[in-house]
């Protein structure tokens, strides 16, 4: 496409924005699960109208936006107390799962910097199941990634005797995941915490996927083991509010111990023709609605708001889990939270992704083991029954080798 030579008017342009989403996955419908965290269409006005109240101004300005300052201040303050930040804890809020995760791999290399670690090639050591964005802030910071294997019990869990061995001087992280993406499942961290602790080395949690769904699970009644600042190795966590806080996208926070810590984040920079600058995060220019948005969405739900949309999503993971038995489906390790992975014995799953995929469902897979995956969200409850059922008709396809002879559909979490 190129530049217009005119402008055309709004009309004609929201017709054409129309049209071009016409063809994009119907999410609203509850047939998608990946990518978009559907609380229902009252927290989708919040979002809108509180993302476009403050859509123009800029956070990189608290002087200017005093009201943006004191919206992130108030979003850390609530994140932390959901999840046992001791006094003098604290955070920022950056733009995703991705930019949280960088922003605690470059706060964790320059703490060890200056307790004189990481003299070498700095190296963080994590579990497989840890979300690729630690090896993209690893890639762009030239740290080393030892990825470990995980326990063999069928846990699916990290592993924190051999991620113990693996760190060494140079070891600048360790993580864990509450819970990972590919199964779902909330890494050890308590005992992680303790071999963090032995090893003197930062345990970072992401909980991007848990942060804002496990306190409330817990409230629930579930049984979820301490996973956040409870666990006193813990010295950072991601927690994505555009996921399970049910916020606008282009939010996430990363939080961390003390202010000590926190210290090794922000950017400092006085060397240009520009005036000095201090940035918390990687990002320059902040869009306010991202915070306002955020903000808004945790004062509309509340703890009670929460408490009722991750226990439903709890029940239809359950729901889940028990049709799927049903139907000959074994459950990857023992997920707690909205994400789950699972396989059958005799089907592919990739054939099967392609049958489903057919059948209108947006969903994902994980490669070890070959699994169809789903990321549930509130608006589930409703479609449950019918995925379910379609599910049987891709089993009954895949067996009968119809689905052999239709063109593969490829499966990318991307
Ligand atoms: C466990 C986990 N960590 C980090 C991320 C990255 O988050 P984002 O896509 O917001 O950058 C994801 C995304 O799905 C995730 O599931």
């Amino acid at each position: 496409m190129k530049l217009p030579e005119k402008g055309q008017d709004w009309p004609a342009i929201k017709a054409m924005l129309e049209e071009r989403g016409a063809s994009d996955a119907k999410w609203r419908d509850g047939k998608t699960a990946v990518y978009v965290f559907n609380a229902g269409e009252e927290v989708e006005r919040v979002q809108k109208e509180a993302y476009t109240a403050f859509m123009s101004e800029n956070g990189l300005g608290p002087l200017a936006f005093p009201s943006l300052a004191q919206m992130e201040k108030d979003v850390i303050s609530m994140a932390l107390g959901l999840l046992h930040g001791p006094e003098g804890a604290t955070g920022a809020m950056t733009s995703g799962g991705t930019d949280s995760i960088t922003m605690a791999v470059k706060t964790a290399r320059d703490y060890a910097r200056s307790k004189g670690r990481a003299k070498q090639k700095a190296n963080i050591v994590l579990p497989q199941s840890a979300h690729l964005a630690f090896d993209k802030a690893c890639h762009l910071m030239d740290i080393e990634v030892r990825r470990i294997p995980l326990k063999q019990d069928g846990s699916f869990e990290a592993d924190p005797v051999t991620m113990g061995e693996a760190i060494d001087s140079d070891t600048i992280m360790m993580v864990g995941s509450a819970p990972n993406f590919p199964h779902g499942i909330i890494d050890p961290i308590a005992a992680l915490g303790g071999v963090a602790e032995d090893k003197d080395v930062w345990l970072h949690v992401d909980a991007c996927v848990g942060g804002y769904f496990a306190p409330f699970a817990r409230m629930n009644g579930e049984s979820v083991p301490p996973f956040d600042f409870e666990v006193p190795g813990v010295m950072s966590m991601s927690a994505d509010l555009h996921k399970y806080g049910y916020a606008a996208k282009g939010a996430s926070t990363v939080l961390f111990r003390s202010e000590e810590l926190y210290a090794f984040m922000p950017f400092d920079f006085a060397g240009w023709s520009g005036a000095p600058m201090k940035t918390p995060t990687l990002a320059g220019t902040r869009p306010g609605g991202a915070i306002s948005a955020a903000w808004a969405v945790m004062n509309y739900l509340g703890v009670e708001g929460y408490r009722r949309l991750q226990g439903q999503v709890c029940e239809t993971r359950k729901r889940a889990e028990s049709g799927l038995r049903e139907m000959g489906f074994e459950i990857v390790g023992n997920p707690m939270l909205g994400l789950m992975a699972f396989h059958h014995p005799d089907l592919n799953p990739f054939a099967l992704y392609g049958e489903i995929y057919r059948r209108g469902w947006f969903t994902s897979v994980t490669k070890e083991p070959p699994s169809l995956h789903l990321m549930l969200s509130p608006k589930h409850a409703d479609v449950i029954d019918a995925y379910l059922s379609d599910l049987k008709d891709a089993c009954d396809a895949v067996r009968s080798g119809d689905a052999a002879k239709k063109p593969k559909v490829e499966a990318r979490y991307s």
